[in-house]
């Protein structure tokens, strides 16, 4: 979603706001602009991509120390040049960049215009710097506060005015990190346009405002008291968010999942060989897991709440965090609801986790951003560990999430007695050799490649799997569709045959899991079904399966691992999958059209 990247310091700050625009591009936006002030105002806004505004910023001198810049994916109005921020004054000397949505614009809008002030734009955003004008008497802090007090909805906003020296913030949902830097200071919506200045920030909280001058950052709570800084360091390194020669950010992200599943093994496992997520609540009391998440991290949550009810014996379902919160859910105090996020910033699922606690559920979340909206509003948080996730697509955090779900579900097995020491340490031994079997399938890559010819011309895709798999059927087949645009549709491989099988010709290939395993014979019948009807199977198969030849039309091997590691595996070769398709269809792969990273708005 949008993106905020400014700075206040000594130096010529566009080339600085510029590059932090770029760094927030994986985030998706249709529109982008800055301004500078150098005691006068320059605006520069442009329709599309970031390079339409850097090459129109080659001809328009953008002089000053201080600049606001955005990136737009529009809600209230087309993305146009005039609908792009920022938004300014009539005079253009006061200007800002909002993110989130103002609900109450229309009414406000009306108010100003009675009192004189002319829109150019169809946005809400526009109706903040027009209220803010309104409010202003000198002091623009106090005016930020004055004109929040009046708006309904959700902001991030960064104000600034040409003759003042500094920047002012507020927020409240939609997310704003400030970067401390030596004699300059930053503020973005996502540390990625921090990382190559300073990795020194503070989170700022719902309700607070902040003012940054060059020397220094006052962060004001919601009564507009000077509150502490509340600083910290971000872990990842100043490169960590750089394709580094790779690419896509995709592929690239693909390929650090060995090392990923390393760091959550690392910071779970205990010496012992036991699991230890480092959660406060007792797990042993929980009678039931509740998982709320969105898209790719709902479906790492299906495959958690099966490892739950296998490993733990107690009820576990995801649900659709969109759906959660608006359906009265029956939880209770004994009810543990696992929220997951890569973001930390979804606000279906932050929304879920607040109707949750009001419900009176304990909390948790496995998030990747730390100090994000998430992470701050629940009691216990697992960090993913799996560093700055960039490609839109999400891989490497699926792979996170499904790893610390596969060890929740054996930590809860064994607080609850249903697993033993010994049971426990030899599943988290088969989780010490993962890394090994993923960087196999990694290496595989050529065969996907080749296995990729099979959706030329395709209608659709069907994915099939069983058990666990079916969770990672619907997570190849939205993996595929994102990035492809090739439609692609998952079902239980059992339960094609009441009604998908419909759709089976030779147009519609299927790409059936099939890993060795207890339910390894009931997808071969499955399988053959398909096989009488003209389907075309791509299956993925456990390396040995002498039975799988007569049933597929290719195979992709995979690494044999025990059966409930099996989703962990295929995960790799289903990510390749996707991938290849969309680089043959010659698509967008880190930024697909229409698709946000951080979906920030309802
Ligand atoms: C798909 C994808 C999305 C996200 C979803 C939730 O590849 O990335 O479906 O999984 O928008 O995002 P987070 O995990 O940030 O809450």
């Amino acid at each position: 979603m949008c993106g905020i990247a400014c700075y206040v310091g000594p130096r010529d700050a566009a080339p600085i706001v510029l590059d932090g625009l770029r760094r927030l591009e994986y985030r998706g936006y249709d529109s982008a602009g800055i301004v500078t002030f150098d005691g006068a105002a320059h605006a520069l806004k442009r329709a599309g991509k970031l390079a339409v505004l850097r090459d129109a910023a080659e001809r328009h001198p953008l002089p000053g120390a201080r600049a606001l810049g955005h990136t737009r994916w529009a809600t209230h109005g087309p993305p146009t040049d005039g609908n792009a921020h920022p938004h300014a004054t009539e005079d253009g000397r006061l200007a800002l960049v909002h993110n989130g949505i103002v609900e109450n614009h229309a009414a406000l809008r009306a108010e100003l215009e009675a009192a004189g002030h002319t829109f150019v734009s169809d946005t809400d955003s526009e109706t903040v710097v027009h209220l803010i004008e309104q409010l202003d008497d000198g002091d623009l802090h106090a005016a930020v506060r004055a004109a929040t007090d009046r708006l309904n909805g959700a902001w991030a906003l960064v104000v600034a005015h040409a003759e003042r020296p500094e920047i002012v913030v507020a927020r409240r949902t939609s997310p704003l990190v400030i970067g401390l830097g030596d004699g300059e200071q930053f503020v973005a919506s996502d540390v990625a346009a921090l990382l190559p200045h300073t990795r020194r920030v503070v989170y700022l909280r719902d309700g607070e405002t902040a003012v940054l001058r060059e020397d220094g950052v006052t962060v004001y709570d919601e009564a507009g008291a000077p509150t502490d800084l509340r600083e910290e360091a971000i872990p990842w390194e100043a490169d960590a968010a750089e394709k580094n020669g790779w690419p896509h950010y995709m592929l690239k992200e693909i390929f650090e999942q060995p090392t990923v599943v390393r760091s959550v093994l690392q910071d779970a496992l205990t010496p012992d060989g036991g699991v230890d997520l480092g959660l406060r609540v007792d797990l042993a009391d929980v009678d039931r897991v509740v998982v709320v998440a969105a898209g790719t991290a709902a479906y790492a949550g299906r495959l958690g709440a099966a490892w739950i009810e296998r490993f733990a014996r107690i009820p576990a379902h995801v649900e659709i965090a969109s759906e959660f919160r608006y359906r009265d859910p029956v939880v209770g105090p004994r009810t543990l609801v696992v929220a997951v996020s890569q973001s930390g910033e979804t606000i279906d699922t932050l929304e879920a986790v607040r109707e949750a606690g009001r419900a009176g559920a304990h909390r948790a979340a496995f998030v990747n951003v730390r100090g994000s909206s998430i992470a701050r509003e629940v009691e216990d948080v697992s960090p993913l560990c799996a560093g700055p996730e960039i490609g839109v697509a999400s891989t490497k955090a699926y792979l996170a999430m499904a790893t610390r779900f596969l060890l929740l579900a054996l930590q809860m097995g064994r607080a609850r007695g249903v697993l033993d020491d010994d049971a426990v340490a030899s599943w988290t031994a088969d989780l010490r050799a993962l890394p090994a079997r993923l960087e196999e399938a990694l290496a595989r890559r050529d065969a996907v490649r080749e296995a990729v010819a099979a959706f030329d011309g395709a209608r659709s895709v069907l994915y099939l799997g069983r058990g666990t798999n079916v969770a990672s059927a619907y997570e190849g087949a939205l993996k595929l569709k994102e990035i492809s645009y090739l439609h692609a549709e998952a079902y239980p491989t059992g339960e094609m045959k009441h009604g998908p099988i419909a759709l089976i010709d030779a147009t519609v290939p299927v790409v059936a899991l099939a890993p060795d395993g207890p339910l390894h014979a009931k997808t071969l019948s499955n399988l053959a079904e398909v096989r009488a009807r003209d389907g075309r199977i791509l299956a993925l198969a456990s390396d040995g399966d002498e039975a799988i030849a007569a049933h597929a039309d290719r195979v992709l091997w995979t690494p044999r691992v025990p059966d409930a590691l099996s989703p962990l595996v295929l995960a790799v070769p289903m990510q390749l999958l996707a991938y290849e398709t969309a680089v043959r269809l010659g698509r967008d792969v880190d930024q697909p059209r229409n698709l946000a990273k951080s979906v920030t708005v309802e």
